[in-house]
């Protein structure tokens, strides 16, 4: 298919409609993780117009950096730190509004100010990845982020 995004005009929740789709057509057919990964985080950086995005993956007993789009990142965060490390350990989506306020947050970019981490599983209901997506604005992630960004995790799972 072609890689060209088509960038819908409007509210997140249209965006997100219009993406995920693509997203999904975008890493049909290729079966190298990499691959789709780095195509995943760079269709939601420009798609969205995040300020960064990536994926953590998990190897042995911590997260390791992977493909991303944006500044260059920590590269380790063991289970438990930061927010990467919580949402690994509690496993569930955690929303922070003011980084600054996240007791531990592990800061990459001091332009990053709020952030949404998604754990994406395995077809083992095992964790493999958190997804991190970054803001340079307070409070910039709700529920609508939530809802989508844990459907795009899910529809990874057979990645892994
Ligand atoms: N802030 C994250 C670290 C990763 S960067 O945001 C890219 C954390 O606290 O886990």
């Amino acid at each position: 298919m072609s890689e060209d995004l088509h960038i819908a005009v409007g509210d997140r929740q249209t965006r997100y409609s219009s993406l995920i789709p693509q997203i999904e057509a975008l890493i049909t057919g290729e079966s190298d993780l990499i691959a789709n990964l780095a195509n995943v985080a760079s269709a939601l950086k420009y798609g969205m117009d995040f300020f960064w995005v990536g994926f953590y993956l998990v190897k042995e007993e911590e997260l390791v950096l992977g493909p991303f789009q944006g500044s260059p990142a920590c590269t380790r965060i063991a289970l438990g730190k930061g927010v990467c490390g919580t949402c690994w350990k509690e496993k569930r989506t955690l929303i922070v509004d003011d980084v600054d306020a996240f007791p531990g947050h592990i800061a990459c970019s001091s332009l990053s100010r709020s952030e949404i981490t998604v754990p994406i599983y395995n077809a083992e209901k095992k964790i493999v990845a958190i997804l991190d997506v970054d803001s340079d604005q307070l409070h910039d992630f709700t529920e609508v982020d939530q809802i989508h960004l844990e459907d795009l995790a899910h529809k990874l799972t057979p990645l892994f």
